[in-house]
């Protein structure tokens, strides 16, 4: 009897011990596949960005013929894709390990819209596609959102709606409820029911403000959503205090339409529910997951209707705060690039990849802001900093990425602050970037209530218009 007794305790002995084995071996593993997915996005975010960044800055350019600047569109709106796809794989390895997170920052909805709709324009125009883009004439100016998220909700939606329809329509419409909470009320009326009028259906309060056809003599959004031709930007609703409501948006086409027993599995991994076997092969079946999980993490909902051979319509919901608009964010972009050209800014710029240190000098020269020097890591930095300081030559921002080797660029905010408290200066601006994001990192580098550190987050990658803005804002508040 005793025996038998030794016998089992030995044997849950061992049997814990390999329990606490493959526990480590876990453990290490899924330490690996962070390290792995925080290395391999910053890795694919540095080129990317600048490759975007630079493209967007040879656009904006004025010596190009119709033709090269066709070309250099397609160049960038298959950048875009393919950052949409990197983020979509990359993000769903984060919510593997837990680390799916939203960075809810001040965001110009409209603009967001604008910008997001202009990347599929050409796509839609080749596809011989109608779409618009209707966008609610109460849209608050600024809310409280993660935009890299929503933009990468809208582009999946999107994107799914131009590669399953091959002729009809597609339409974007961006309405503000005024509930607080997620409600049945925010899904209503419901697609495809009885009282459903289809597309286009009348709706009074809604601005067309993209339409994009085949026919020639359309008005076009250029890639930065910022020329829109005779039709009217909605006014948006100005609040000076800050409100909660609901973000709906409602992306509908005309494609294949889906079975019952398809929408059921719609938002699974790696399903791909399509009838038609050419249409099943396009794709990772990632899009919908990732969407469906980033809404949630949103506090959102997203739900999907369709009809078979009639067409398809997703609606997300999102409870968003308002932000109150003051003069500083409402600035539009040639305003702001006016308005910084006569400060003379003087600037700092750190990063690895010598093609981020060149984007972010020419992201500067756009406003006519001299680049005192640059760094290739953040000790190098820190020292031009110091140089340039007993110099007496008065720098006004540092940008510095933040995984560098060495000092990294949270360490080279510290050593600023450390030095401007000795040696009594006037806080220079601390703009961090980083293909990665961190909310730990973010929340003590980024936050006034936390002390003085860096003054903005920026994540790559980076567009001009991001750039200038906060550049802008943090220059004014001096
Ligand atoms: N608007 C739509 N019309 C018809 N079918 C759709 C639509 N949106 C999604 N689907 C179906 O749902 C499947 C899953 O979509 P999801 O976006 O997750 O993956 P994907 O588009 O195939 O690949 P990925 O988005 O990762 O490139 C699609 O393969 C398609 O069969
Ligand atoms: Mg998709």
């Amino acid at each position: 009897m005793l025996s038998a007794i030794i016998g089992l305790v030995t044997t849950l002995e061992e049997r814990s011990i390999e329990l606490l084995r493959v526990k480590s071996a876990l453990e290490n593993a899924l330490e690996q596949q962070k390290t792995f997915i925080f290395s391999f996005s910053h890795e694919l975010r540095n080129p990317i960005n600048s490759l975007l960044g630079n493209l967007q800055l040879v656009l904006q350019g004025e010596e190009l013929s119709a033709k090269a600047s066709q070309m250099i569109n397609v160049a960038k709106v298959c950048g875009e894709i393919l950052l949409q796809n990197i983020n979509n794989v990359l993000d769903t390895g984060k919510h593997e390990i837990g680390k799916l997170e939203v960075n809810p920052v001040s965001t110009q909805l409209s603009e967001l819209f604008q910008r997001t709709w202009s990347i599929y324009n050409e796509l839609l125009r080749q596809k011989k596609l109608k779409s618009q883009l209707k966008i609610d004439k109460d849209l608050p100016a600024m809310v409280r959102i993660d935009p890299h998220k929503l933009n990468q909700v809208l582009l999946n939606l999107i994107g799914n709606s131009v590669k399953f329809t091959e002729k009809g329509f597609v339409t974007v419409t961006a309405k503000w409820l005024r509930y607080s909470e997620i409600n049945e009320k925010c899904f209503e009326p419901v697609p495809y029911d009885d009282i459903d009028e289809g597309l286009f259906e009348k709706e009074e309060n809604l601005s067309t403000i993209s339409i994009s056809r085949y026919e020639p003599g359309f008005q076009e959004l250029n890639s930065e959503g910022s020329q829109l031709g005779r039709t009217q930007i909605p006014g948006p609703l100005q609040s000076r205090q800050e409100t909660r409501g609901v973000l709906k948006i409602i992306v509908k086409d005309t494609g294949s339409g889906m079975k019952k027993e398809a929408l059921e599995r719609l938002f699974k991994k790696f399903s791909q529910v399509s009838e038609h076997v050419v249409h099943r092969q396009i794709g990772t079946g990632l899009g919908l997951f990732i969407t469906r999980e980033i809404c949630l993490e949103m506090k959102g909902e997203i739900r999907a209707y369709s009809k078979f051979g009639v067409g398809s319509t997703f609606i997300v919901c999102i409870p968003l705060s308002t932000v109150p608009s003051g003069n500083l964010q409402r600035a539009g972009s040639v305003a702001i690039i006016n308005q910084l050209a006569q400060k003379r800014i003087k600037a700092l710029v750190a990063d690895d990849s010598p093609f981020n240190v060149n984007l972010v000098c020419n992201y500067f020269a756009q406003f006519g802001a001299s680049v005192v020097s640059v760094a290739y890591n953040g000790y190098d930095i820190y020292m031009k900093y110091k140089e340039c300081m007993s110099l007496g030559v008065e720098i006004d921002v540092v940008t510095s990425d933040i995984d560098m080797p060495g000092m990294d660029g949270r360490q080279v905010c510290d050593s600023i602050r450390e030095y401007e408290k000795e040696n009594r200066l006037r806080p220079v601006v601390v703009i961090l970037i980083s293909g990665n994001y961190d909310r730990e990192q973010v929340e003590e580098y980024v936050n006034p209530q936390r002390g003085h550190k860096a003054d903005c987050f920026l994540r790559k990658p980076v567009s001009f218009s991001d750039f200038s803005r906060a550049v802008y804002n943090l220059i004014e508040i001096q």
